[in-house]
């Protein structure tokens, strides 16, 4: 089962000081800034191209085509921004790359940096990490010493400058839009569009913004060819990519894999389900994704398997939950969140989230009426695709395919307690205090 994974940005993860710049170097760390500089920039975008890569924050966006949107007679500086940002609920796979190789997002850097013409670029990480800024500050420190950043950058002639800017904890500054205004000491909230980041981003400038994960893929790509990402994963969704299990399941962590392997068999890989329960319902990509059963379990992850089945990919983070899990209480978690974070700009996801709470307060206490079902669909509807960014789409994402799968379970609701149906401490994965149901 295990030769259904295929670790090559996880592959050193397990070495000695992994994160430092002597063990990188050793397996062959920055061997790829050698050869991309050698190269044309749009060489190098070209066999970023060629690869099939697609954005790995959750659009999946075609990286080499992101990057040939750079307008090259724009008098102004090109800014690369690589998204570290990551607060989804349930994505946990960029800070344990950043924590386990940041080496590996800093070459990725130098070499993106190269193909779109940038001379500053920047890391936006989240700001509560605090052991991950530093460790990311460390390895960008060890790069210049090594002359791998900084002016003639080994003899090339190529100058470049990486800055960590560490953020404040707000989800919404993962949208891009509302990074660059965080980047630039405003605060975060999505800007209107178009102008398009790649033609006026960061400081007005062509600016690309990428994942970690994207950015972090494109040194084995420069390494081993085009041809050797592509080979692997489905016809539309090329390459490895890291998979987050949580949840419900015996060995939960990271798995790295071609796009396109199944749940089922990631369930093989992580032991499968905690001992004598089953799969209830799962999310493919964070909880912004509409969520799915156990009919998907065999579904390709990859975005258009997904896409078929009514879901996303998004950032590959799987939650998991068993047969003892509230429906209920999981899209009430998911909506305050949702609430919490909703930035405020727009008027549908600043009052309609903080109904979506009411109501759904209402189905856990049992104290919902008949027709509420409807009347929380009505009030997504009002949400979903008519809010200024796409943080309303997923708050709203949840809470209609839980209804679409488990209506009946919402439906309990106009009588009976979530924590009734579903006594909170059998879900839980760690003791919770007597009789506590919040
Ligand atoms: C509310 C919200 C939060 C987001 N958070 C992140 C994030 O933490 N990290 C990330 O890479 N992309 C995040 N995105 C997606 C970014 O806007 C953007 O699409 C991505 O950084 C582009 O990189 P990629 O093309 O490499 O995937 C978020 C989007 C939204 C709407
Ligand atoms: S949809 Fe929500 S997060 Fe996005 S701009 Fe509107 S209020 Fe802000």
């Amino acid at each position: 089962m295990t030769d259904l994974l295929t670790p090559v940005l996880s592959a050193n993860w397990g070495q000695d000081h992994s994160w430092g710049i002597d063990a990188y170097r050793a397996q062959g760390g920055y061997d790829a800034v050698a050869k991309a500089l050698a190269l044309t920039p749009d060489a190098v975008t070209g066999i970023v191209k060629d690869a099939g890569l697609r954005g790995r924050g959750g659009a999946g966006f075609p990286t080499g085509m992101k990057w040939s949107f750079v307008p090259k007679d724009n008098p102004n500086p090109k800014y690369l921004v690589v998204n570290a940002d990551e607060s989804e609920p349930g994505t946990c796979k960029d800070m344990p790359l950043l924590m386990a190789s940041p080496h590996t997002l800093v070459e990725g850097m130098i070499i993106a940096s190269y193909a779109i013409g940038c001379h500053t670029a920047f890391a936006y990480v989240r700001g509560e990490v605090l052991h991950v800024i530093r460790r990311l500050q460390q390895a960008v420190a060890q790069a210049y010493e090594a002359g791998l950043l900084g002016k003639d950058i080994q003899g090339s002639g190529y100058d470049l400058d990486i800055i960590v800017h560490a953020g404040a904890g707000a989800y919404i500054c993962g949208e891009e839009t509302a990074l660059l205004d965080s980047l630039e000491g405003r605060r975060g909230q999505p800007r209107l569009r178009p102008p398009f980041p790649a033609v006026a981003g960061l400081y007005a400038s062509p600016t690309v913004i990428n994942n970690v994960e994207s950015i972090a893929s494109v040194p084995s790509i420069i390494n081993r060819g085009a041809a050797w990402f592509s080979s692997m994963g489905t016809e539309k969704s090329k390459g490895m990519t890291i998979y987050s299990l949580s949840g419900h399941v015996k060995r939960p962590g990271q798995f790295e894999a071609p796009l396109g392997i199944t749940l089922r068999q990631l369930l093989e890989l992580s032991g499968g389900i905690r001992e004598g329960h089953e799969l209830k319902f799962w999310t493919p990509g964070g909880s912004s994704t509409p969520i799915l059963t156990p009919d998907h379990l065999d579904t390709p992850l990859d975005y258009e398997g997904m896409a078929g089945v009514g879901s996303m990919l998004g950032t590959k983070a799987l939650q998991v939950f068993d047969e003892t899990t509230s429906v209920v209480r999981t899209t009430l978690r998911w909506v305050e969140f949702y609430k919490h974070e909703s930035c405020g700009k727009c008027t549908p996801c600043r009052e309609g989230s903080w109904w979506l709470v009411q109501l759904l307060k209402k189905f856990e206490a049992g104290h919902a009426v008949d027709g509420d079902v409807d009347k929380l669909l009505d009030v997504c509807d009002d949400i979903g695709g008519k809010s200024f960014c796409a943080l309303a789409d997923g708050a709203v994402a949840c809470v209609t395919s839980a209804v679409r799968h488990f209506r009946p379970e919402f439906e309990a609701g106009y009588a009976t307690p979530a924590w009734e149906l579903f006594p909170y401490g059998r879900s839980a994965l760690f003791p919770v205090a007597e009789g506590g149901h919040a």
